[in-house]
């Protein structure tokens, strides 16, 4: 396993991956990596022959006092872990290589960033997309793969990839859960005793939801509200948004059709939990 900092050296090991004639499988994380990351990285090593996996803390997604400086790092546990699952690359470029002084460029999605998540953090998906376009840039692959635990973050990617022609395919992999059924998360280390436990109605709630969709409830309002209710009785929650919207533009719903995604943002103390479902009615 090659442990890449530089965006050059990268793209020779891309180069000469592609004219070996391997598929080369990107995953992007920001490390601190738990079973979910590992579970992408395993779902890319049925998809490809030559995977990397990068690790880079992207300020450029952080607004005015997020927390870029406290966010979990633990590279040497990482490179460990990935060892083990038998990676090619580890790309960790520093925040300078990625940015260097003069930097000027960024790419954005519309409309769909300025919802959701986009409310209450205006300018995340913009870094986002432009880290993620430079990653691709980096490592040249075939395909990338995402978690559905970000739903958001697939949606706008997905929009990224088709409106700028990217060739690449975009794998979305299912949410891994801790045992009570809190999503796994970075951030998770961040709660409390108490907020970790009451953490656990946001899995709670959307399963309850998807139950009601499943009797045949359509009305999005009765959903939301069924959602709110049960977050609100946890003293430790502070409801960001519950959404109910379509897949695509990210638009409410009032009544439910189609693949509807149930979005949720939640904070806990200083954690910002995020969690989905997606029923198709
Ligand atoms: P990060 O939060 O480190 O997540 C990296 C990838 O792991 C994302 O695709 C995310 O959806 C996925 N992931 C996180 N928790 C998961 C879980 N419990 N189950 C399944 N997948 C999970 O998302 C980012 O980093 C960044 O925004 C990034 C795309 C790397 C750009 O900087």
């Amino acid at each position: 396993m090659r442990i890449v900092e530089t965006i050059s050296e990268m793209q020779s090991l891309a180069d000469v991956a592609r004219s070996r004639g391997h598929r080369v499988g990107l995953v992007p994380t920001m490390g601190f990596l738990h079973e979910g990351h590992l579970s992408l990285v395993r779902l890319a090593k049925q998809k490809a022959g030559f995977i990397v996996v990068s690790i880079f803390v992207n300020p450029t997604q952080f607004g005015p006092g997020e927390d870029y400086q406290e966010y979990p790092r633990d590279f040497n546990r990482d490179c460990q872990l990935l060892e083990g699952l038998g990676i090619d690359v580890v790309f960790a470029p520093s925040a300078s290589e990625m940015y260097p002084p003069g930097y000027l460029t960024y790419v954005e999605v519309e409309e769909i960033t300025r919802k959701l998540c986009g409310i209450s953090r205006p300018t995340h998906f913009r870094g986002v997309t432009t880290v993620v376009t430079k990653l691709f840039c980096a490592v040249k692959p075939h395909l990338a793969v995402f978690g559905q635990k970000d739903a958001q973050q697939v949606i706008v990617i997905k929009r990224m990839v088709r409106d700028l022609n990217f060739d690449i395919d975009i794998v979305v992999a299912p949410t891994v859960r801790e045992p009570d059924g809190l999503a796994m998360s970075s951030r998770n280390l961040y709660l409390s005793e108490q907020e970790r436990k009451d953490a656990t109605v946001l899995y709670e709630s959307l399963q309850r939801a998807k139950a009601l969709i499943e009797t045949g409830e359509r009305d999005a309002r009765r959903i939301i509200d069924l959602v709110e209710q049960m977050i609100s009785h946890k003293k430790t929650a502070r409801i960001d948004y519950v959404a109910v919207v379509d897949t695509e533009r990210l638009e409410p719903m009032d009544r439910l059709s189609g693949e509807v995604l149930i979005a949720l943002a939640v904070r806990f103390g200083r954690a910002r939990l995020i969690d989905n479902v997606v029923v198709e009615v």
